[in-house]
């Protein structure tokens, strides 16, 4: 060993070896001199593969723990040494990516992370958020199969802006129910049908214009507002005068005037409400109590969209 130091700082006087080094007065950065596998331990085959001096990594008193400064660490050189073998590599539930580990990690500790989302394929969101890997949908999550950037940006998960565009028509209460997106309040017209029979999907009110489904059902214009019929804000509705269901007495029997509905004009006969039930021109005015011959003929039945009786 070359050393001009004296004999004692290293042997006893009882025996040559072991001796015992002592690096009281060895200069910062020169320990190759003697640390090269040949005049005292050098570094082992798998070592990390460094050029720097020993003392940037490893105190005198004992090889490990080793303390690595990545002061002159390149950027992205990272797994040239964090490969699992020569320093910590990923774990194997690790987060799929094949990107330098600076893009997420410093060099002080592995966590946390920061992930960066620069050269993320959009749509491939759930590769990595499944709950494991990182961040997953939650129990009481929206349910849909979209890929989470059709609803979520790469900063943060709220606000989520929801996309309607690939939504099955009929299918609205799934999602709004109440719970997951935007339900029905109490006093909501009560109704079985799908939203969207009344709704469009980017905006509630005002609903758009119902189309009924029930021939009971007879087109009166925009003028009469749903609550005009469905005086109960329910789709089963509560007819006034139900012996009439579902003819037009069965909301106006009220308004019947017997007066101008003549029947037979001698003697003087008038029609009822239940025979005119239905509004259609069956008023015919008879010669006699017989009803075989028809004196008058009238047109022009009642239309519920022209306006007024
Ligand atoms: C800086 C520490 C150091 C100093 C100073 C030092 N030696 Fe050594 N010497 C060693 C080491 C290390 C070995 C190898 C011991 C081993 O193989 O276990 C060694 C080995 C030896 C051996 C060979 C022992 C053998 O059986 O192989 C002799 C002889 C020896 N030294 C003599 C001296 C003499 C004489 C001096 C003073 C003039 C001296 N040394 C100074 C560290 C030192
Ligand atoms: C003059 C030669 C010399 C220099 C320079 C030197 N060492 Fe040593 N070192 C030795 C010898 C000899 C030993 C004991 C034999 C061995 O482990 O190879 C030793 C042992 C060690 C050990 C093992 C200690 C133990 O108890 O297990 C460490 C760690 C070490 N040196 C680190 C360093 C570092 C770091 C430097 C630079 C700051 C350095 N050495 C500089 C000669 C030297
Ligand atoms: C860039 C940092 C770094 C530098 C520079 C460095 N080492 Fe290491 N060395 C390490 C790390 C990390 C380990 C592994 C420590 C562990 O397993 O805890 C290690 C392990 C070792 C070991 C094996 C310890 C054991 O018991 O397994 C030896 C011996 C060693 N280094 C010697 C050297 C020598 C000699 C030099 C200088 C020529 C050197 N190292 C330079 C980081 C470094
Ligand atoms: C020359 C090899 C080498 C390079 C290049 C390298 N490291 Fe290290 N790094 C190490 C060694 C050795 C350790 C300590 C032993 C270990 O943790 O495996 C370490 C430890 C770490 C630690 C753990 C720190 C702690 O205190 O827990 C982190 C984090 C780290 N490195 C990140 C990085 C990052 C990020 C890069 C790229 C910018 C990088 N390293 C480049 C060798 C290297
Ligand atoms: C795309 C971002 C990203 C990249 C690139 C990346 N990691 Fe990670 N890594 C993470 C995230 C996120 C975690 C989990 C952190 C947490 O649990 O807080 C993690 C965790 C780790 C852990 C476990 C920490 C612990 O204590 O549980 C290690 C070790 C690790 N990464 C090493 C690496 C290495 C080595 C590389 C490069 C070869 C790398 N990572 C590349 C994002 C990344
Ligand atoms: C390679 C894996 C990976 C991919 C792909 C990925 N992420 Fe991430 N993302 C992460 C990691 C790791 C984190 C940090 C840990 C966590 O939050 O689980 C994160 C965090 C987030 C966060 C939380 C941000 C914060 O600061 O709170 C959002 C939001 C996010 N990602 C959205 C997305 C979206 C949207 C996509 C698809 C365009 C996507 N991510 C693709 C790995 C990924
Ligand atoms: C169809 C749209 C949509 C899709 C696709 C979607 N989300 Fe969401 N997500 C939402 C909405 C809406 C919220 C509620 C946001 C709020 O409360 O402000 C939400 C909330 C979240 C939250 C909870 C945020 C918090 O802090 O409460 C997480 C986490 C989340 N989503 C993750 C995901 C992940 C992971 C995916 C992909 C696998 C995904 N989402 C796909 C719409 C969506
Ligand atoms: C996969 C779940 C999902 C389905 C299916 C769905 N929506 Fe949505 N919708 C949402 C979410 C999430 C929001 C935003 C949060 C909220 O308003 O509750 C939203 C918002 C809305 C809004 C409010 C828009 C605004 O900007 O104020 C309307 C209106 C709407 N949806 C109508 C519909 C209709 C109509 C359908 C059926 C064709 C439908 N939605 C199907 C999840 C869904
Ligand atoms: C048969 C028609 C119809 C159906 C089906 C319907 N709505 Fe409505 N909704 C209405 C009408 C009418 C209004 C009042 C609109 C206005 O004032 O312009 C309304 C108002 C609303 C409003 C705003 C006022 C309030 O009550 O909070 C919301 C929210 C709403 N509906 C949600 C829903 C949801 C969710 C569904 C499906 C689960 C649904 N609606 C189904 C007719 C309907
Ligand atoms: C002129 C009267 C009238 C008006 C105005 C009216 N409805 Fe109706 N509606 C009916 C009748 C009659 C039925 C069938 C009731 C039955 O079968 O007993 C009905 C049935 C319904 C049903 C059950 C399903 C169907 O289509 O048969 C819904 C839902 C409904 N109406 C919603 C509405 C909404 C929403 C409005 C306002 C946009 C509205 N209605 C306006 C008379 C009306
Ligand atoms: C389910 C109940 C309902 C049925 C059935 C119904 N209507 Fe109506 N109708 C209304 C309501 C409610 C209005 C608006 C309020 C009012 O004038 O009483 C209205 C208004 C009218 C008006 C305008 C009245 C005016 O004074 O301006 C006419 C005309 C009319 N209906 C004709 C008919 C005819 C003809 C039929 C049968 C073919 C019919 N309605 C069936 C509920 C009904």
């Amino acid at each position: 060993m070359p050393t001009t130091q004296a004999c004692d700082t290293c042997h006893r006087t009882t025996a040559w070896k072991p001796a015992t080094f002592n690096h009281a007065g060895v200069a910062p950065g020169s320990c190759a001199t003697c640390h090269n596998g040949s005049t005292a331990t050098g570094k082992t085959a798998t070592h990390v593969p460094t050029t720097q001096a020993c003392d940037a990594c490893h105190r005198t008193t004992a090889w490990k723990p080793a303390t690595f400064n990545h002061a002159s660490v390149a950027p992205g050189s990272c797994a040239t040494c964090h490969n699992g073998t020569t320093a910590t590599g990923k774990t194997a539930a690790h987060v799929p990516t094949t990107l330098a580990c600076d893009s997420c990690h410093r060099t002080t500790a592995w966590k946390p992370a920061t992930f960066s989302h620069t050269s993320v394929a959009p749509g491939s969101c759930a590769t990595c958020h499944n709950g494991t890997t990182a961040t997953g949908k939650t129990a009481a999550h929206v349910p849909t199969t979209l890929a989470c950037d059709s609803c979520h940006r790469t900063t943060a998960w709220k606000p989520a802006t929801f996309s309607h565009t690939s939504v099955v028509p009929g299918s609205c209460a799934t999602c709004h129910n109440g719970t997951t997106a935007t339900g029905k309040s109490a006093s909501h017209f009560v109704t079985t049908r799908s939203c969207d029979a009344c709704h469009s999907t980017t905006k509630w009110i005002p609903a758009t214009t119902y189309s009924h489904l029930s021939p009971f059902y007879k087109q009166h214009g925009s003028k009469v507002a749903c609550a005009g019929c469905h005086t109960n804000k329910n789709e089963q509705l509560a007819w006034p005068f139900p012996a009439y269901k579902p003819d037009c007495a069965g909301c106006h029997a009220s308004k019947f005037k017997p007066g101008p509905h003549t029947k037979v004009d001698s003697p003087k006969l008038l029609y009822t409400v239940a025979e005119l039930k239905d509004c259609a021109g069956s008023c015919h005015i008879y010669k006699n109590n017989t009803f075989t011959t028809i004196s008058k003929q009238r047109t022009g039945e009642h239309r519920a969209t022209s306006g007024g009786f």
